[in-house]
């Protein structure tokens, strides 16, 4: 087993280090930043379908439906197509608006997720296209839908997904480009300089790991806490939410991600000196409001710790504690923003001596409703 994890101790932190090469991996043959394209076959075989939807429908559960929500905002912004983003347990039992030229992005690390398959199977019926962005090649999703690009990520073992949410969102980035360019929403400046952004995440994931011994100090730091808050806004609220999500799946502390803005109708009750809030902060046009709202958490003696653009003075004087990543464009920043949060989330569950490849009451996949 020693062997398997590469020497690690645990997959999900072999797994978090293998990103550099599962995003590779995943760009591979597809993106190609020298000619400035993107092939993906799936898309490109169905390009009148998928550049005509009038409403992409994002269907998938956990970390995946996070992703989604990720891609709701980078499609809405560059394909200009309407979506919505939906639990697949909460869609499967509605009855849901289905019209012609609805297409559903499913979106499962392992293909198998019961609720995200019965869910694309009734909108199947109702004659919406299905389109799977899975990791695992042959899985159910993967063959009920009508087109996919898989997300070459790898064998994902650690219950809490790491590398198959990375993978997830350069393939949708890469869809979405595809789809924007296609249709003219993006012109060629844009496309290429997109490309180009998504070609140099690998290396900037890579420099975001060589801090890791940092974000174990900051483990050890907070590990005792018994509640988090993550805020973030626009690209960036969905890595919140990730954040949190992963905290909770693997150290069992409660936390809860939030729109940074949205604060104020409840959160801020909780904020007192023992509250650690994790900022999602990386440079994008709400910099300056992120910055009035962890002021307003410091007024209130919480603990701020951020997620920070490399040289960010402004942000680095109000946080206690900050874990940098290198600039990036806004769209792509959450690939990089979520490294650290899930560092975060391991190295809190370690010192806490939990078995964080195998966390309790979860499973891998859930096949059962
Ligand atoms: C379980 C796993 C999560 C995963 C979710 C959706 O809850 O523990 O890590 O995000 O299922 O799984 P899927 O395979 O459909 O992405």
């Amino acid at each position: 087993a020693a062997i398997e994890k590469g020497g690690f101790d645990h997959f999900m932190l072999k797994e978090i280090f293998e990103q550099p090469t599962t995003i590779f991996d995943c760009l591979r043959g597809r993106l190609d930043a020298s000619a400035g394209t993107i092939r993906m076959s799936g898309v490109d075989d169905n390009l009148d379908m998928l550049t005509n939807a009038r409403r992409i429908i994002m269907v998938a559960c956990g970390t995946s439906w996070h992703a989604g929500l990720v891609a709701e905002y980078v499609f809405e912004e560059l394909c200009r197509i309407p979506v919505e983003v939906e639990y697949a347990s909460e869609f499967r039992y509605r009855n849901p608006v289905i019209q012609t030229g609805d297409v559903i992005i499913a979106i499962s690390q392992s293909g198998e997720t019961a609720d995200t398959l019965v869910a694309i199977d009734k909108a199947k019926e109702q004659g919406a296209f299905i389109f799977g962005v899975v990791n695992v090649v042959g899985s159910s999703i993967a063959r009920v839908s009508h087109a996919g690009a898989h997300t070459h990520a790898g064998p994902e073992i650690g219950v809490a997904s790491t590398k198959a949410f990375t993978a997830q969102l350069a393939v949708l980035y890469m869809i979405a480009l595809k789809l924007g360019y296609a249709k003219g929403t993006i012109g060629m400046e844009r496309y290429t300089h997109l490309i180009n952004e998504l070609h140099m995440v690998p290396e900037k994931v890579a420099t975001v790991l060589e801090s890791s011994s940092r974000i174990k100090e900051l483990a050890e730091k907070y590990k005792d806490s018994t509640d988090f808050l993550y805020l973030g806004r626009g690209f960036n609220f969905p890595v919140a939410l990730e954040g949190a999500l992963k905290l909770k799946e693997i150290s069992y502390i409660h936390a809860e991600g939030y729109p940074a803005a949205e604060m104020k109708h409840g959160p801020i009750a909780l904020v007192e000196e023992t509250l650690p809030v994790v900022f999602v902060a990386t440079k994008d046009a709400y910099h300056e409001k992120l910055v009035s709202n962890a002021q307003e958490i410091k007024a209130r003696r919480g603990k701020v710790v951020a997620v920070i653009t490399e040289d960010d003075p402004v942000f680095t004087e109000i946080a206690d504690d900050t874990m940098s990543v290198p600039a990036a464009d806004e769209l792509i920043a959450p690939m990089l923003g979520v490294i650290p949060l899930q560092l975060l989330a391991y190295y809190i569950g370690l010192a806490k001596g939990l078995d964080v490849d195998k966390p309790r009451n979860l499973a891998k996949s859930v096949t059962v409703e």
